[in-house]
């Protein structure tokens, strides 16, 4: 599972590439400037100050989306409660080792992670972290059941290559542990998983872009259950779905992944979904993207 290769990204923050997924971590133009923009923004982080939360980071990697929220709650006063669920030691042992990485982060930051690796736990009188190690479909029974999420960021690799993570089998445990106002965040705004987290009554918006341009209309998606119009109003990183946005949901691209056992392969969750996609009558994103003016 673990063979990795380092990746040096455009804002000088590493990475690495899974030769197993056949997929870079992150995007090339920076790790840390996508964990910024994609799970630490749209947290709204200063709702926590001289507050408490829980939160739950799925696939832990190097671990910057953890690190991050970190730093950000270390200057506010904030409690954290937090788990993260990671299959393979491998990237925050060698996150660990790296001095560009260790170079970004302060050292409280770094005593939570050595610790995490190390213990697989961190304790002190703001902060409550543990990670557990293995495949997060069976890992996130262990979590205590009384705990529910205010954040839960979900940072798989994309659902062609690694569909376990996004299952409706997987995402409906891990909806279970959404806090009623909580945020489920991920980089991924594939029609497959928001029409699944829609199914199941979430709210899903679209994380704003940086650069609009007919090809870059998102930087992932936003899961709330319950949402006030003062709450609506209040966003900042993310907005409701746009009509184009909609109708991906009406396409092939969102017939969903299935994992029934929670114990199949890749190939097997694909391949079944291929075969629901060549049955069905929805419309091919094909047809979307030229309607919407996205094919070149
Ligand atoms: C895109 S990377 C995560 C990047 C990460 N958030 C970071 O900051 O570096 C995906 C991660 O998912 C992990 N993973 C893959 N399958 C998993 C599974 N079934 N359970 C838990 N983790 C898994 C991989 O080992 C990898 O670290």
């Amino acid at each position: 599972m673990s063979e990795l290769k380092e990746l040096l990204t455009k804002d000088g923050s590493i990475s690495l590439r899974s030769l197993f997924f056949q997929e870079n971590f992150h995007c090339l133009e920076g790790a840390l400037k996508e964990t910024e923009i994609k799970f630490t923004n749209p947290s709204d982080l200063k709702r926590f100050k001289n507050k408490s939360l829980n939160v739950l980071d799925i696939c832990f990697g190097l671990g910057y989306n953890s690190a991050s929220l970190f730093r950000n709650l270390i200057r506010q006063n904030t409690f954290l409660n937090s788990y993260a669920l990671e299959i393979d030691e491998k990237p925050l042992e060698y996150a660990l080792k790296n001095k560009l990485f260790r170079n970004l982060w302060d050292p409280k930051v770094l005593r939570i992670l050595n610790s995490l690796f190390q213990n697989c736990e961190y304790k002190d009188q703001f902060f409550e972290c543990n990670i557990l190690w293995g495949d997060a479909r069976k890992t996130i029974n262990d979590i205590p059941k009384n705990i529910k999420f205010d954040l839960i960021y979900l940072d798989g690799f994309s659902p062609q290559k690694c569909p376990q993570i996004w299952s409706v089998e997987f995402l409906e445990k891990v909806i279970q542990r959404l806090n009623t106002n909580g945020y489920l965040i991920t980089y991924s705004s594939s029609a497959a998983i928001r029409k699944t987290l829609k199914n199941f009554g979430l709210c899903i918006f679209n994380i704003k872009p940086i650069l609009t341009s007919k090809n870059s209309w998102s930087n992932g998606t936003v899961a709330i259950k319950k949402i006030s119009q003062d709450h609506l109003n209040s966003f900042l990183n993310f907005e409701k779905l746009s009509l184009m946005e909609e109708e991906h949901l009406l396409t092939k691209a969102s017939i969903p992944y299935r994992d029934p056992s929670l114990n199949s392969n890749t190939k097997d969750i694909i391949q079944k979904r291929v075969q629901e996609q060549l049955f069905s009558n929805l419309k091919t994103s094909k047809e979307w993207r030229e309607k919407w003016g996205m094919t070149k």
